[in-house]
């Protein structure tokens, strides 16, 4: 089959780009390996940026965000037993974060894939890239037991961290900078109602604990552990225990209990991929870069690298210049590096050190905690970079 742009992996990156391509009439082939039902229930992130709520909506896809996101104009810090509230709004101008699942993002964006008649093929197997260097790229996968070839002007590497895309990229183009941190999130979703109407992040010596939501009766926590943890050494009432430890607060304020309906562990890594463009192979996304998720950037991230890509793809196409996509990488790797640092920021700041270097390391995390909840103007530059700085004209 023949497009203008071949897409590779249906995650919050991909279909986004294609629904953006599709507005501009721009045609495209999208490829994943797994089935629409696992992508529409993978449970990731939770928390959309001013930003990433105001593409969505631009795109028309935010009908049913508006009507089931939850709009929070702060979140809390919680340390020493007290809560300490970061007003996200009054710090920033007014902007805010909305809750409202990862999972549904997808949902309403393969939706509406499917209502436009896009192109969109799940369940492929053996995906290989071909060509990107020349002017006539092409991936190569099987759907349904046949080979398919796609034949293009351009390939979008939407394929997450360990998707294919970046390996085409040759070794001596490709420099990637990386940091793997010594704990990992256990993470529960409980069919419990929210006991506080925004985020606490924990800082608790026994290690980080987060109190978000999916819905008014939808509870998500997460809890700071090994990299190796055993999830099998976790029953129920271990993980209640422990999240009551954690979050024990002065005015008894403590999650609600209900069934817990998902438990998994996720590592934590800082990567980037620079540069994220070889020929005419454009990577997005966590096909480009991870970050650890205590600052919520991930997602976030992925549809700031498609806004760029989808814009300069329109200007490729509708006037015939080539400078936005030449300069994709170095447009998005301003915003990357940015939400690195914040993410790596938020990470040492609230997950205590059980290194050698833990007496010290942990006082300073106690200072700079002090710091962000008694000083407007650190408390000013952690709400900023929270809610996503705004988006270059
Ligand atoms: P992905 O969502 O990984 O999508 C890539 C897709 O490509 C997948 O569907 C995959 O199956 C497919 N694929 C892989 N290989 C191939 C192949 N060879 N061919 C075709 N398809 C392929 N981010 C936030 O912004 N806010 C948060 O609050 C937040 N919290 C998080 C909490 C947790 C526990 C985790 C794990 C992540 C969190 N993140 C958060 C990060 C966020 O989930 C990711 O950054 C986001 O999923 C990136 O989207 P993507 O489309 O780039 O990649
Ligand atoms: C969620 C995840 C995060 O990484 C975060 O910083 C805040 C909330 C969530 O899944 O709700």
């Amino acid at each position: 089959m023949r497009t203008q742009v071949a897409i590779v992996g249906a995650g919050p990156a991909g279909l986004l780009l294609s629904h953006l391509l599709r507005l501009q009439g721009i045609d495209s082939v999208l490829i994943e390996t797994r089935s629409r039902e696992h992508c529409e229930n993978r449970i990731r992130a939770g928390v959309l940026e001013q930003g990433t709520v105001d593409t969505l909506n631009e795109a028309g896809l935010g009908e049913r965000m508006k009507r089931e996101g939850l709009v929070h104009h702060g979140i809390e810090l919680l340390f020493d037993g007290q809560r300490h509230r970061i007003d996200l709004a009054s710090l920033t101008g007014g902007r805010a974060i909305t809750v409202y699942g990862q999972h549904e993002v997808v949902c309403d964006l393969i939706a509406a894939a499917s209502m436009n008649g896009q192109k969109l093929y799940f369940d492929v197997g053996d995906v290989s890239l071909h060509d990107v260097a020349s002017g006539s790229p092409q991936v190569h996968f099987t759907h349904g037991g046949t080979a398919q070839r796609i034949e293009c002007d351009y390939v979008a590497g939407c394929d997450g961290f360990h998707g294919i895309s970046r390996t085409a990229i040759p070794a001596d183009v490709l420099r990637t900078y990386e940091r793997v941190y010594p704990y990992a999130w256990l993470g529960i979703l409980a069919d419990a109602p929210p006991t506080l109407d925004e985020l606490v992040y924990a800082h608790h010596e026994r290690g980080f604990a987060l109190f978000s939501m999916r819905s008014p009766t939808v509870t998500r926590l997460y809890l700071q552990c090994r990299p190796d943890e055993d999830l099998a050494q976790w029953s129920d009432e271990r993980v209640w225990s422990e999240l009551h430890t954690r979050f024990a607060c002065e005015d008894g304020w403590t999650p609600g209990e209900g069934p817990i309906t998902q438990k998994s562990v996720t590592p934590m890594r800082s990567f980037v991929t620079e540069p994220m463009q070889y020929g005419r192979l454009f990577l997005a996304g966590d096909a480009a870069h991870i970050v650890p998720p205590t600052g919520a950037k991930g997602m976030n991230l992925a549809v700031a690298d498609v806004r760029v890509l989808a814009k300069a793809f329109a200007e490729c196409y509708q006037h015939g210049r080539h400078d936005l996509l030449d300069a994709y990488s170095s447009t998005c790797l301003g915003r990357v590096w940015r939400a690195e640092h914040f993410s790596y920021f938020m990470t040492n700041l609230l997950h205590p050190s059980f290194d050698d270097d833990a007496p010290f390391a942990n006082r300073l995390k106690m200072s700079e905690l002090k710091y962000v909840t008694t000083s407007e103007a650190a408390a000013r530059s952690l709400a900023e970079n929270y809610v996503g700085l705004p988006f270059a004209a």
